[in-house]
């Protein structure tokens, strides 16, 4: 079948970012598809903390018997860590889930346009840059892509699919069939900033920073409310631990600039909070503490 040759072209996988975003894919690349995983990043810190992650995660489902040992022997054997873009040239899909920052995300896409072999296709993680943007950097805009995983991404079932202006059918239809590969639902997004879930959960979690900063409630009384009130499995404070005050502030940026309205424009407590270095849960400490260390902001 048609299906199964256009599944069968993506054998090898480049994942570039091996923070929280990037080992979850290339653990998903691995073991879910099958396929061999290059997993660079520019600190070699982050690639040992990504495989003893991923390592720990997939022996996760061995011991609950949803994964073989053979299989997750195989799966770790098929995970090889590399240090330079050229290393990348085999891939057949690159999947970067660097920084959230248009012009470091646009450096790289020259990069892979240059080392990449013809036919690969360029996707990104990004949570809200434009991929017509990213797309523009390379002389292949019909082959990149949005391929947006959700945190933490072999646990999160969806992808968001994201075409550029010049996306082609082609590309898209490779990109549906490996994310259902993965084991994941897709929705489409059109091209504008935040894409869908974004758009509308980034306002969310700006507004929940407003209600903190204004001394609405306290923050775990916001989050009760949002949990209890509105059946969400998390508050939008605890989420935007988990996601990265970071990204969030990111992407608010880009739905500010973006949409030109100020609704967007971020609560001064979530940059005073980036500013201090509180990131969330990745760094130990952001609205909550996840770890020991002490911070002079009091919300
Ligand atoms: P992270 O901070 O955990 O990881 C980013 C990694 O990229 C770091 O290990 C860093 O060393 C590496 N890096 C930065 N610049 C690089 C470069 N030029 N070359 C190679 N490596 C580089 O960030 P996270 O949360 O994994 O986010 C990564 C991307 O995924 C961002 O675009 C973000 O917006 C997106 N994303 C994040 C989600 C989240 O919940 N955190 C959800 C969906 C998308």
């Amino acid at each position: 079948m048609a299906t199964q040759a256009t599944e069968r072209e993506i054998a090898v996988v480049g994942v570039i970012g091996a923070g929280q975003m990037g080992s979850g894919i290339a653990q998903l690349a691995a073991a879910a598809a099958g396929c061999v995983v290059l997993l660079l990043d520019s600190d070699t810190a982050a690639l040992s903390r990504a495989v003893a992650s991923i390592s720990s995660s997939l022996r996760r489902l061995v011991a609950k018997g949803q994964l073989s040992q053979a299989s997750y022997e195989d799966s770790i054997e098929r995970i090889k860590c590399v240090s330079s873009v050229q290393e990348l040239c085999d891939a057949d899909l690159v999947i970067e889930a660097i920084v959230e920052s248009e012009d470091i995300k646009k450096k790289l896409f020259v990069e892979l346009d240059k080392i990449t072999k013809p036919s690969a296709i360029l996707a990104s993680n990004t949570s809200s840059i434009s991929i017509t943007r990213l797309a523009s950097a390379t002389n292949r805009p019909c082959q990149v892509i949005g391929m947006h995983f959700f945190n933490p991404p072999p646990i999160m079932k969806l992808i968001e699919i994201i075409r550029g202006a010049d996306t082609s059918e082609e590309v898209f239809t490779k990109v549906k069939y490996f994310s259902e590969r993965l084991g994941k639902m897709i929705i489409c997004s059109q091209d504008y900033p935040g894409f869908i879930v974004n758009r509308i959960l980034m306002p969310m979690i700006n507004e929940a920073f407003w209600a903190l900063y204004t001394g609405v409630a306290t923050k775990e009384d916001i989050d009760t409310g949002m949990k209890l009130g509105t059946n969400h499995p998390m508050g939008p404070l605890q989420l935007a631990d988990f996601i990265g005050l970071d990204v969030c502030l990111s992407v608010l940026g880009v739905l500010h600039n973006g949409l030109g309205d100020s609704k967007y424009s971020p609560c001064p407590l979530l940059v005073q909070y980036v500013d201090a270095g509180r990131l969330g849960k990745k760094r130990g400490q952001g609205v909550y503490s996840y770890g020991t260390r002490s911070s002079s902001i009091k919300p």
